[in-house]
């Protein structure tokens, strides 16, 4: 065993920190400068550093003798990848040998391949010059005598945009062609004629723009078309802004971050902050996968769930045209434009194909409209829908089947296929009673099952981990290792390449003052304060015994620790030793937002403080977080409030810890207690989606509202009881969220009389009306929860 450690640590110590050894001295001897006459050669790996050695640019190798003339992040990320920001030849690789970069003597920047010229700046100028690349990252030309630039790389983005970099008239992203190809690909950023900023999707044969939404006013969509100057940028602190009204704030606003925006190869913006060493979401334009044009090519059906991600399935009667690559889509096992008696119709239910119409013909009848797409050889299928504004139906013939994705409402396509494959594929449908096409809701494992005795609810929750390899063997070792009694150097290591520290129970128990001070007891456990040997205070868990193997706590555990997010609360180490389960967390000064509210210590500004923190933080988990994450546990005992009231969500993703063999009181207590935050779905037994989160969290932004409890309550008398009603259907006769405005009585009826201060009346509407929405019945009519952070972000800004 001692073997094994000596023979992993120097590993383990050079894969997490090779920057410090290697690349450190690499750097030094590089120029930070290309002056005129000279070059950079690719044998000799020459580069240019940025005086903040926060970039690099110079050759980059992206397959076997193909190099790119381009700039990257000089720190490689965790998976030993470097980022690149920009590349000058994305479409014309050069050869490992003989390839150069030259700033020549009238001025000029060219990259030659075997002296051939494979691209160029086209600049020219008669005063001295220097290439040096600034601390933004931009690659800049600069004349001596005037400090101008003749050229910059910002001028000319790839697919990426850094922060204070320009976006304007004359520039464009183009989205790389696959995540290993870095030519340009089908997916394009760019202002259009009405000064909007969009995307569009291209390929030889079709352009469709999607973003914003096409069939919606620009207006609608938050877009201005009236300034002409076209121009958009993004800040360091995380603000977008543009000319076209499109504005948007990073989930993790702030400074010290590393940023970028990217168009990425899915054809979805994001802006990308770095955290240790890797990339994490802080913002992206499209939430729903398959919205987004082209990306499963043509006569396919996207289809996405959190689970397995998007996947592209060809129609009946069609298979893929190249397996490698999806965006090709698929081609037909027929002939369409054979005879035309033959063919006959196959019903898509709830599918839709955007664009590529034919014909369209208002008040139609099926057969009419089966008709027209029988006697043209062209149409490939025809979408048949009920228009309500026409009171009648539309039809639509459709030449291309491309976009094609699931709808909610009833939108369906029917496909012309020869009757044979009609044949084949009702056989199918029946042996597999409907499958084809069957919802795309996201369903959750989990068991269900209902306590007869007592009635209240027994529910395990699981949520979807793929643990990354590495993390996994980092993990293993770790563990392996400091289970170990060997040296505190070997602890240090590994506490920083998991972000955590293991803690002995003795170390716990001294730290705990033998867990002598309880600050509360949250759901699975009983909350001590302690304080650790450095003085910091923190709060310690001691999760109830659990059943569970002590290499499932340490892969919970480290799900935890690639959850990162200023409203969340912060891990500081755990211990795993007998039976003992305990996690070590920052301590939260103001308590959770329960005893807070029972203690009546609130103020309306805290209100409005409070519900968009939480709602930023569960967009994180849902949406951003690459691991999507249900909460499933949202109340006001898992909210925790620092020294400024600031929100911090505790107890994430733990339900798993501690359903086993749980059998006290104050476990039952906690799910019963919880019952009233519990959306409909848990009741009648529907898929789990991350809408049951946005329920939970409508009703605790009503709760802070009213000051009532949803919460059934055993101790108030039987009187009590028949007033209590539950808090939701409560407040929803009071007010009705389509009241345009609501009048000032309406507030005075729900709101809480115990929380202090003044509060902004239209502000007070807005949290309001957005609770409702949260709370509404069916999950499909709840926003997501990044739309309650927009709605809400929106409010502060309306002030
Ligand atoms: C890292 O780069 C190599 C080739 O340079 C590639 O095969 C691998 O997929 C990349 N890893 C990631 C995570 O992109
Ligand atoms: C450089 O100088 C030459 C001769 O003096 C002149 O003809 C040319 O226009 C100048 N070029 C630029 C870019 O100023
Ligand atoms: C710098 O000098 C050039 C002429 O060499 C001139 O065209 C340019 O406008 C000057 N730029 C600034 C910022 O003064
Ligand atoms: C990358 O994609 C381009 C465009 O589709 C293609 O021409 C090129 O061969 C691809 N390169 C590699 C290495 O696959
Ligand atoms: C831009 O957005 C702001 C805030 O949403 C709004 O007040 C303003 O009217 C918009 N401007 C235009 C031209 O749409
Ligand atoms: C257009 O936007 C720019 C930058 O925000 C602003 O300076 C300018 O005044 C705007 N022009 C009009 C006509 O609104
Ligand atoms: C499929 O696509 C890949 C990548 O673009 C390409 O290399 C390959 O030749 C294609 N295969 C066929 C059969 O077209
Ligand atoms: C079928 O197509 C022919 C021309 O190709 C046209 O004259 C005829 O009206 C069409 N019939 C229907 C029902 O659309």
């Amino acid at each position: 065993m001692n073997l094994a450690i000596v023979f992993f640590l120097p590993l383990i110590t050079t894969y997490y920190f090779p920057h410090v050894t290697t690349a450190g001295a690499d750097y030094s001897s590089s120029p930070s400068v290309l002056t005129q006459g000279s070059s950079l050669s690719v044998e000799k790996k020459d580069h240019l550093v940025s005086p903040n050695d926060l970039f690099t640019a110079g050759f980059y190798e992206i397959g076997q003798n193909a190099y790119l003339f381009a700039i990257w992040f000089s720190k490689p990320m965790l998976d030993g990848n470097h980022t690149l920001v920009w590349s000058a030849n994305r479409d014309r690789p050069v050869n490992g040998k003989r390839s150069s970069f030259s700033l020549s003597r009238r001025g000029n920047l060219v990259l030659t391949d075997v002296g051939q010229e494979i691209w160029t700046s086209d600049t020219q100028s008669n005063s001295t010059l220097k290439l040096q690349l600034l601390d933004s990252g931009n690659l800049v030309l600069t004349k001596l005598e005037n400090n101008s630039y003749l050229w910059q790389s910002f001028n000319f983005p790839t697919d990426t945009i850094l922060p204070n970099q320009p976006f304007t008239k004359d520039t464009v992203l183009i989205s790389s062609r696959s995540s290993t190809n870095l030519s340009s690909g089908f997916y394009k950023l760019y202002f259009d004629n009405d000064n909007v900023i969009r995307l569009l999707y291209r390929n030889n044969e079709i352009t469709s723009v999607f973003w914003p939404k096409p069939w919606v006013l620009s207006w609608d969509a938050g877009r201005s078309t009236f300034n002409n100057s076209k121009l958009a940028l993004l800040d360091s602190q995380g603000h977008f802004v543009s000319t076209d009204n499109l504005t948007f704030t990073t989930i993790d606003y702030g400074d010290a971050l590393q940023r970028r925006l990217t168009l990425d190869v899915d054809g979805n913006i994001r802006v990308y902050s770095l955290n240790h060493r890797s990339w994490r979401v802080s913002w992206q334009a499209i939430s729903k996968p398959c919205a987004i044009h082209g990306i499963c090519g043509p006569n396919s059906v996207c289809t996405y769930n959190s689970e397995s991600g998007r996947r592209c399935t060809c129609l009946h009667g069609y298979k893929r045209t190249n397996h490698s690559d999806l965006s090709f889509g698929c081609e037909p096992l027929h002939d369409l434009s054979r005879d035309h008696e033959n063919y006959d119709f196959i019903k898509l239910p709830n599918v839709e194909f955007y664009g590529f119409d034919y014909q369209y013909m208002e008040k139609s009848t099926f057969k009419g409209c089966k008709k027209a797409c029988l006697n043209n050889s062209n149409c490939k299928a025809f979408q048949f829908t009920f228009s309500e504004k026409l009171g009648s139906f539309r039809c639509y013939a459709k030449t291309l089947l491309f976009n094609g994705h699931h709808k909610d409402t009833p939108f369906h396509t029917y496909l012309k296929l020869p009757k044979s494959q009609v044949l084949s594929y009702n056989q199918l449908v029946a042996s597999k009673s409907g499958s084809y096409c069957s919802s795309s809701t996201v369903q959750l494992k989990r068991t269900y099952e209902k306590d007869s005795a007592n009635g209240s609810l027994k529910f395990m929750l699981w949520f979807n981990i793929v643990l990354g390899v590495i993390e996994v063997t980092s993990f293993v070792f770790f563990y392996y290792i400091t289970r170990q009694p060997s040296g505190t150097t070997t602890q240090t290591y590994l506490a920083i390449a998991t972000g955590f520290k293991r803690f002995t129970y003795a170390e716990i128990v001294k730290a705990s003052n033998k867990f002598r001070e309880e600050i509360g007891r949250g759901s699975g456990g009983i909350v001590y304060k302690g304080i650790l040997p450095d003085n910091r205070v923190v709060a310690i868990k001691q999760l109830h015994e659990a059943v569970q193997g002590e290499s499932e706590f340490l892969a919970e555990i480290s799900t935890i620790g690639r959850i990162n997010h200023k409203n969340l609360i912060e891990t500081y180490g755990y211990c795993a030793e007998g039976k003992h389960r305990i996690l070590v967390y920052e301590y939260m000064e103001n308590g959770s937002l329960a005893g807070n509210l029972s203690g009546n210590q609130l103020d309306w500004h805290n209100v409005f403080e409070i519900a968009p923190g939480v709602a930023k933080e569960l967009a994180y988990l849902h949406e951003e977080c690459l691991e999507w994450v249900l909460h499933c546990d949202v109340k006001p005992q898992n909210i925790l409030l620092d020294n400024n009231y600031n929100p911090k969500v505790a107890d994430f993703g733990l339900s798993k810890l501690f359903h086993q063999g749980v059998t006290d009181n104050s476990i039952f207590s906690r799910i019963r207690g919880t019952r009233g935050y519990m959306a409909p779905e848990w009741v009648f037994n529907l898929p789990i989606t991350s809408k049951v989160d946005v329920y939970s969290y409508g009703v605790v932004v009503l709760e802070m509202i009213t000051g009532r409890s949803p919460t059934y309550d055993q101790s108030c008398d039987d009187n009590e009881k028949l007033e209590l009603k539950r808090l939701v259907s409560w407040v929803k006769e009071k007010v009705h969220e389509d009241w345009e405005s609501l009048i000032e009585t309406q507030i005075m009826d729900v709101f809480n009389p115990m929380i202090k201060g003044e509060y902004e009346k239209r502000q007070m509407n807005g949290l309001l009306k957005v609770a409702l929405q949260c709370v509404r019945e069916d999950k499909d009519d709840r926003p997501t929860m990044s739309e309650v952070v927009k709605m809400l972000l929106h409010l502060e800004m309306d002030v």
